[in-house]
């Protein structure tokens, strides 16, 4: 194996995204309500940013609520709502310090007023910000954002704007929630379920997954240690040969 290969493998992801599972059964083993399983659960967002940062990670993108939880029952959903209104503002100052820039993905159109209003804000306060780019996946599924690119682009054609035929994989993504963001090279599964549940269905095409027992709430810094030793050992060939992709690995560390 060449040096340079092994330097490689030293590199953070740059864009790690999570499956966010197991909140539930941790407050179920517990005796305790599911909301407090989703209490804890925060608690490791806020830990998992930091050592996000710590391990130079510029992307963060964490699937908390999908568009089928939708269907839960109404305390629970106004409880995850309510601990994201709790999280912007408890957290506010910390991301201006830090550096952590939110970006919001999904259908916020079925969100609460509020809710949108404290997503916008906060999104437009932190926009500057450096260190990290945190992306909220929320009232989010990858079909839907798909079907609403979909539907967009059938808007331009319609309108004269867009030429059919001029579309390609890199203009699509364009439209997609994620436009302007990398694609994500780690995808972490917590909670035994091994499933991408509608995650980040087109931008994961070429991520490397990873998936652990780990209840969401009892993941921590040696976990995440685990899973991105394991990443490094991945050869990523993005459906090219070695040989090929060894230049390209070579220019990105240059
Ligand atoms: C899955 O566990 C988790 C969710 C549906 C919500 C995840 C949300 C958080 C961790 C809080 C998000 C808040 C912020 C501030 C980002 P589950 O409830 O499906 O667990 P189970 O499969 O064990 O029932």
């Amino acid at each position: 194996m060449s040096d340079f290969i092994k330097t490689a493998r030293k590199l953070p992801p740059e864009h790690l995204a999570i499956i966010m599972d197991g909140n539930g059964r941790w407050a179920e083993q517990r005796g305790l309500p599911r909301v407090a399983g989703h209490q804890q659960g925060v608690e490791t967002v806020s830990l998992v940013i930091d050592e996000c940062i710590r391990h130079g990670i510029r992307f963060l993108s964490l699937f908390a609520f999908s568009s089928e939880n939708w269907g839960r029952p109404r305390q629970e959903i106004d409880a995850l709502m309510g601990l994201l209104l709790q999280y912007l503002s408890s957290q506010r100052q910390k991301m201006l310090t830090e550096g952590i820039r939110l970006r919001v993905i999904g259908d916020s159109s079925r969100l609460s007023k509020p809710v949108q209003s404290a997503l916008t804000e906060a999104e437009k306060e932190t926009s500057k910000g450096q260190t990290l780019t945190l992306i909220l996946a929320l009232s989010y599924g990858g079909r839907d954002e798909i079907m609403r690119a979909a539907k967009k682009i059938a808007q331009q054609a319609l309108d004269g704007h867009l030429d059919i035929e001029q579309l390609d994989n890199k203009s699509f993504s364009a439209f997609l929630d994620t436009g302007d963001l990398p694609e994500p090279d780690l995808l972490i599964r917590t909670s035994g379920e091994v499933r991408i549940s509608n995650f980040l269905l087109w931008q994961a095409a070429y991520a490397e997954f990873y998936f652990t027992d780990v209840l969401w709430p009892n993941f921590d810094a040696v976990e995440l240690q685990k899973a991105l030793e394991e990443y490094s050992q991945r050869k990523r060939r993005f459906g090219l040969t070695d040989d090929q992709n060894e230049p390209q690995i070579k220019e990105s560390n240059d």
